[in-house]
């Protein structure tokens, strides 16, 4: 038989960095590649899923073969297409890094430099919507049957006082996702690299799956678990 776990579902994958404009020419950006998002969607499109990819700014090429690919910029954009993108979708992973904060202000003329360093512009930022808690907000209105898997992910860093897998699951408590993918940001893993270092963390409380590998594999690793929990 074949290997399509996800076969009759539909995933949404999120992916790349939101750009938060400050005039026609510049903007708040952020060094996600899309990489592990696109690993996401081709992997779920492998696994027999019908696939629909948002994606924000990346620095690779878009999968080809998914079924929908939704181009959007900033984070309020990629909002939109997200919320009604998830009506329906029984899984969504929102692997996109989108930006806490954008400018308060869009000028919209190019920002010029005065005579008088007094004169410097100060960006006063605000903060944008964060998507994955809507999600899970509005989750129950999205769908009839079954319930609807909910994946965010989160590059973590840690610090002195706590490691990035406590971070994580006050992540995970904080958003009220199912699944909250934890991968731990080093000078040779995280964004841009080949490969990925992925800890699950789950809301249900079985334990964590730690999984490594190139985006792709661990892509896979992530997905078979959540068909095995949506056909469970
Ligand atoms: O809080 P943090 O940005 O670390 O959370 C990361 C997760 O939340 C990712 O899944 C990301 O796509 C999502 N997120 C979001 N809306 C935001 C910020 C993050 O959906 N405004």
């Amino acid at each position: 038989p074949a290997d399509v776990p996800l076969s009759g579902r539909r995933v949404l994958v999120t992916a790349g960095g939101t750009r938060e404009d400050l005039d026609p020419v510049r903007f708040l950006g952020n060094r996600s590649s899309g990489k592990q998002g696109f690993a996401l969607a081709s992997a779920a499109k492998q696994l027999g899923a019908s696939v629909h990819l948002i994606a924000a700014h990346v620095e690779v090429e878009l999968p080809t073969g998914l079924d929908t690919v939704t181009r959007v910029s900033s984070a309020r954009e990629l909002r939109e297409a997200t919320l009604v993108a998830a009506q329906g979708a029984d899984v969504v992973i929102m692997a996109a890094a989108v930006a806490d904060f954008r400018p308060a202000d869009y000028a919209d003329f190019k920002i010029k430099k005065t005579d008088d360093p007094g004169q410097d512009p100060v960006i006063h930022l605000v903060r944008n919507p964060d998507i994955l808690r809507e999600l899970v907000e509005h989750r129950s209105a999205n769908r009839e049957a079954g319930p609807q898997l909910i994946v965010g992910f989160a590059a973590e860093t840690g610090d002195e006082s706590a490691s990035p897998l406590d971070y994580g699951r006050a992540k995970l408590a904080r958003k009220g996702c199912d699944y909250l993918a934890v991968n731990t940001v080093s000078a040779t893993q995280g964004f841009g690299t080949e490969v990925n270092t992925l800890t699950i963390l789950s809301a249900n409380g079985v334990e964590p799956l730690v999984t490594q590998g190139t985006k792709y594999e661990v892509s896979e690793d992530l997905l078979r678990h959540l068909a095995q929990h949506l056909n469970n």
